[in-house]
């Protein structure tokens, strides 16, 4: 893939968000974080979807700890860690725990602190988060250093990708966010969702959105989750994993902004500079 700058101290964290559910938040969240191990970056799959951990079925993995026993103090963050490809370690939601479902914002703060005193060193981070408004889902989102917009071609789609972009300028720049069109029939039909999406930014916000990269409808998409594969594995050569590729490439050049004084992923870290890479 061609990715520069290997092993910086600096993990970057990528949020992949939506308004909606269902619109392929965790098929593009697994696949970045398979793309990005596969070019030897160690990498961190954030399952943030507490209510619906699924990150873990995609990769066809068991998972004998999760978030939630982090959150009661019953394990650390490294206990819970699961390897599931080379450079790839899963950080398990907690699937099943009902009352983790809509997390509230000081626990979310919890979760985003815990990292913070993770010793493993760690090139990128995927965080699936789950879809809507509430306040964990924001905070999530800001301490993250880039946030990926899912958005499917669909009215309410779009209308929810922009109460989420609407909320979210309010405190970060469109510069760190990417659109990402998914399940489009063809590139340029994606870019033209793009472009009427970014003018519609650019009236109220007085800035557009980049396009972080368009992904075609793909049937080996829905097989992946099917037969809990990742689609690096299943089907090197889809579509949708072209695709995804180009989006982990645009992501991965793209320079990270300042980081801003809230709650950040390894933000202790970078401070105190404790990261042998
Ligand atoms: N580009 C695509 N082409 C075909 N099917 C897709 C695509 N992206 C996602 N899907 C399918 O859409 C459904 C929802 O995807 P999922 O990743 O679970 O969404 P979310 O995490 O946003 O709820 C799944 O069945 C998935 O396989
Ligand atoms: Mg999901």
């Amino acid at each position: 893939m061609g990715l520069m700058g290997k092993g910086s101290a600096q993990p970057r964290v990528i949020g992949v968000a939506s308004g909606k559910g269902g619109v392929g938040k965790t098929s593009i969240a697994v696949t970045l974080a398979t793309l990005f191990a596969e070019e030897g970056l160690r990498t961190l799959l954030l399952d943030a979807d507490m209510g619906l951990a699924n990150s873990q079925i995609l990769l066809g993995c068991s998972v004998p700890k999760h978030m939630g026993h982090v959150l009661e103090g019953k394990a650390s963050l490294e206990e819970i860690l699961v390897q599931v490809r080379p450079h790839l370690h899963l950080v398990p939601g907690a699937s099943g725990v009902k009352s983790l479902g809509a997390l509230d914002e000081a626990m979310t703060h919890h979760i985003i602190r815990a990292f913070s005193a993770l010793e493993r060193p760690v090139d990128v981070m995927i965080v699936d988060i789950a879809a809507g408004i509430s306040p964990s889902v924001l905070t999530f989102l800001k301490a993250c250093q880039q946030q990926v917009i899912v958005m499917k071609d669909e009215f309410s789609s779009i209308a929810d990708a922009y109460g989420l972009v609407k909320v979210l300028a309010e405190d970060l720049s469109l510069n760190s966010m990417a659109l990402v069109p998914n399940g489009v029939a063809s590139h340029s039909e994606g870019e033209r969702l793009h472009a009427h999406f970014s003018s519609v930014c650019e009236r109220f916000f007085g800035q557009g959105i980049r396009l972080g990269g368009v992904v075609r409808q793909d049937s080996w998409m829905s097989e992946a989750q099917r037969r809990q594969q990742p689609l690096i594995a299943l089907a090197p050569s889809s579509q949708a994993l072209t695709d995804i590729r180009h989006l982990a490439e645009h992501l991965y050049a793209t320079k990270l902004g300042p980081l801003s004084g809230d709650t950040q992923f390894f933000f202790e870290r970078q401070l105190t500079g404790t990261v042998l890479a």
